[in-house]
């Protein structure tokens, strides 16, 4: 009996995406649609302009992701969609599609948590992943987990403020980098000092998982143009000193998320840990973590760049090992914008078994 066949559809923010999927890792497509330029001149994603963004090209990017596994609509055995959390008239989008698909094809929708999947993307890389102390780190949220098992993540503990993609993507626009601010301090980083400033790392030394990166974003401000101050030209920092504020913040910011993804592991005697979302491509959070780990004798599986920043190929992987479990959805299945509560069978803390 051949694996499952499943079509992916991410549309939770500003990325559309489809993927389709053999089985728990074998990816014959991954089509991902960007819709940077669109909102680049607003230095951030406005939901309107995503929402219709979506519409206009989701069909075309299932087609794309379908004629570039080989695969026709026939072929397929269940969609995977994300519910949520992100931008409910995007979400909407990706929603209605797979519901079409689902009830015209006959087969089954499976709804897939967005968080949950950039969680386990690091699966579609490795057999037994299991257990793992997870690093989300994305535009909207950063937070570590205890992935017991598929259906069993904990979450351990989270940013309080900004999450970490957030504070990159302001602090580019401090240093008028553009939109989306992520690539361009990790390139711009490569040429400065990480120790040239000494940024605060806040939370650190405190014994619980939690991040915070508001006052990392507000001290490069100060450090900028002084304190109090807003916005404005970085005319008067030199190349050198431009790199300097990069490293120096990637640094404060690299800090806590490793430390605490190691003490989690740490303490829950979890020799494996597992790293996504869009802020786990960053090259020095990667070289660090294969530093700390190696040095702390743990096992680490860094989700390959792809699959990192969002796509449909992780919503898929993880809708694959939901449809085995039975958990699918109906066509009552509705957008959610924000995490799974913890009052939720499946959202947060000790949330052994999940209904995910
Ligand atoms: O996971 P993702 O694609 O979307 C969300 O679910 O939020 O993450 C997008 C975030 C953006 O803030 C972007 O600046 C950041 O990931 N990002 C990076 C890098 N590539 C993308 N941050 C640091 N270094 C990168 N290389
Ligand atoms: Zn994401």
């Amino acid at each position: 009996m051949p694996e499952p066949l499943i079509l992916g559809i991410e549309t939770s923010c500003d990325e559309t995406s489809a993927a389709v999927l053999r089985g728990p890792r074998d990816v014959r497509s991954n089509i991902v649609s960007s819709q940077v330029p669109l909102h680049a001149r607003y230095g951030g994603v406005v939901p309107e302009i995503a929402a219709r963004a979506h519409i206009e090209c989701i069909r075309s990017i299932i087609e794309q992701a379908l004629s570039a596994a080989e695969t026709r609509y026939g072929d397929l055995d269940a969609i995977a969609v994300t519910d949520g959390p992100g931008l409910v008239g995007s979400l909407l989008i990706g929603l209605s599609a797979a519901k079409t698909l689902a009830l015209s094809l006959g087969i089954p929708l499976v709804p897939v948590d967005h968080i949950q999947a950039h969680a386990t993307s690091a699966a579609l890389i490795c057999a037994d992943p299991w257990p793992a102390v997870a690093l989300v780190v994305s535009g909207g949220h950063s937070s570590v987990y205890a992935v017991h098992d598929w259906h069993s993540i904990e979450l351990l503990g989270q940013t309080v403020d900004d999450a970490a993609g957030e504070a990159f993507d302001k602090v580019a626009a401090i240093l008028e980098l553009g939109f989306p601010g992520g690539p361009a301090i990790d390139r711009l980083a490569r040429d400065g000092d990480p120790r040239a400033i000494r940024f605060p790392r806040a939370l650190l030394n405190e014994p619980r998982f939690d991040f915070s990166f508001s006052g990392l974003k507000t001290a490069v401000l100060y450090h900028v143009h002084g304190a109090g101050r807003k916005y404005g030209s970085v005319a008067h920092l030199s190349p050198k000193q431009l790199a300097d504020v990069a490293a120096s913040f990637q640094a404060a910011l690299i800090e806590p998320l490793v430390s605490k993804t190691l003490a989690a592991a740490q303490r829950l005697r979890i020799g494996h840990v597992v790293v996504g979302g869009g802020v786990a491509a960053n090259s020095a959070l990667r070289a660090e973590l294969c530093r700390a780990c190696e040095a702390a004798g743990l096992r680490l599986t860094l989700t390959p760049g792809p699959y990192c920043t969002d796509n449909a190929a992780m919503i898929a992987a993880l809708g694959y090992q939901r449809l085995r479990a039975g958990r699918t959805g109906g066509l009552d299945l509705e957008a959610r914008s924000g995490l799974l509560r913890p009052a939720e069978p499946g959202a947060a803390r000790k949330l052994r078994p999940t209904s995910r």
